[in-house]
């Protein structure tokens, strides 16, 4: 029978088998997925076998089984955290209140565009990053990009659990939706911008996974503490695949790094490049593109929209239960950097309304502990050079500083300035051209690109030349 297969291939902690309604909805919408994975997803190796780990429960034993499966076949399955016993609302209106089993009415619509505006991201990065494998810098790091796809697949469906459990038939048209944009279209693009910039080459992938999959962490971190208790259990596993993905950016950066001090140190030079290394000059440029575009994900500075969701009690703080004041926020400030003509000055917001700008700066702080082990790197290998997170106003297009030019350190600038040094500061069509030379396939077990090191340890305590992904299909 088809659906004793479809219990069998999504495993779950929902209860699925018991719920006919919902699971004849995802029913209908799992082939619809199928469809857009094999047009969208990672192209040209889905039919190789990828040592993947999936998750089939949420217990220990239970969310990292490691074995090898094609990715079409992936078990996509949908996990909420185990419930907290007489869990409570946390903060805002409802502070200390049952936390919601069901979706409250009058919040339905906005908690809705929350889910659907996470949700969207997940897809979206898939869609972003389905060329690279072609160019992969070894089959450990190929393993690694899949395992982060159809992690973001898995997140696809736990928004869309979500929509179909909870929402009824306006939850099953935005789970549709999610499969109707696309990355980058001009008619049809993902909500968020940098869910639509392109991904060409394997720097990019992995400032990426460093700082927008780190926006993800944020994003769900501050939902699950939401009082919408299905969420919460939601996004709180959620988190524990994302870690992975972080450390796949931080890892992927730290080894370029790595590699370009070895070879600064081999020829005593800084001009890697003739060597086949990425210069520490665009690593940095690279750095302050996808930090900006990831600042400008958190929203503007001041926002109703982040001071509602939070008053109703539907999107918290970053570890908003580990915080010591009124959890309401009423009469409370919060001091955040703006423009005001042409100084950058602190201003004391009302914190409720600055509930992004909160976040940004939880954001900023984390991206900077990883800024520094990367550092670390450059000083071991006794060169003097630091890389640094630019400016938050730096290259802005959202909140006050998107109506300004902020230079790297911070100085409100001319478009003049802008304009001449622009090419200083971020990635330029010859980077893009340099990098995109570098990326040639390595691919037989145990070999790496000539730009980045090897990691310290292969996965789930395999060898380095273990292989991650069977290129050659064998028959049986
Ligand atoms: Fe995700
Ligand atoms: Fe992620």
């Amino acid at each position: 029978m088809a659906g004793v297969d479809y219990l069998e291939r999504i495993p779950n902690n929902v209860n699925l088998r018991d719920d006919r309604r919902l699971l004849r909805a995802l029913e209908e919408w799992q082939p619809r997925f199928l469809d857009w994975w094999k047009e969208m997803g990672p192209e040209g190796f889905q039919a190789n076998e990828v040592y993947l780990r999936t998750a089939v429960s949420v217990d220990r034993d239970g969310w990292a089984q490691f074995g090898y499966v094609k990715m079409p076949e992936y078990r996509w399955g949908i996990f909420l955290a185990e419930p907290e016993a007489d869990r409570r609302i946390a903060f805002g209106d409802h502070l200390g209140k049952p936390a919601w089993p069901e979706v409250p009415g009058e919040y339905r619509g906005v908690l809705r565009r929350l889910i659907v505006t996470q949700g969207d991201t997940e897809p979206a990065s898939v869609e972003q990053q389905r060329h690279l494998g072609r160019t992969c810098p070894s089959l450990y790091d190929l393993r690694n990009l899949f395992q982060v796809n159809v992690e973001e697949g898995r997140h696809l469906w736990a928004m869309v659990y979500l929509l179909h459990a909870y929402f009824g038939r306006d939850g099953r048209e935005e789970a549709e939706a999610l499969l109707q944009r696309r990355s980058g279209d001009g008619d049809k693009p993902r909500i968020l911008g940098a869910f639509n910039e392109r991904t060409p080459d394997w720097l990019s992938f992995f400032m990426f996974c460093f700082f927008t999959d780190r926006d993800g962490k944020y994003q769900l971190a501050s939902l699950q503490e939401s009082g919408f208790d299905p969420l919460s259990r939601t996004c709180r596993f959620m988190l524990t695949e994302e870690a992975h993905h972080m450390f796949v950016g931080e890892m992927g950066v730290g080894r370029i790094v790595q590699k370009t001090c070895e070879l600064m140190r081999q020829h005593r030079t800084d001009d890697v490049r003739r060597h086949g290394g990425i210069d520490l000059a665009t690593v940095q440029r690279y750095i302050n593109f996808h930090y900006s575009v990831s600042l400008d994900l958190f929203g503007s500075e001041v926002s109703t929209n982040a001071a509602n969701a939070f008053t109703m009690g539907l999107k918290g703080r970053f570890e908003e239960t580990k915080k010591d004041d009124d959890h309401r926020l009423v009469d409370a400030t919060y001091p955040a950097l703006c423009l005001e003509g042409d100084r950058v000055v602190t201003r004391e917001l009302p914190a409720l309304t600055a509930l992004n700008e909160r976040l940004r700066d939880d954001y900023i702080a984390d991206c900077q502990r990883g800024v520094d082990r990367w550092n670390r790197t450059i000083k071991d290998h006794g060169i003097d050079v630091e890389l640094r997170l630019p400016h938050r106003g730096f290259h802005r297009a959202i909140g006050s500083f998107g109506e300004a030019r902020i230079s790297p350190d911070g100085r409100v600038i001319t478009e003049a300035e802008w304009d001449a040094r622009r090419r200083e500061w971020l990635p330029t069509p010859e980077d893009a051209q340099f990098v995109a030379t570098l990326m040639r396939p390595a691919v037989e077990p145990g070999r790496f690109a000539g730009w980045i090191a090897p990691p310290a340890r292969g996965i789930n305590g395999l060898p380095l030349d273990h292989e991650y992904v069977r290129l050659t299909r064998k028959e049986s």
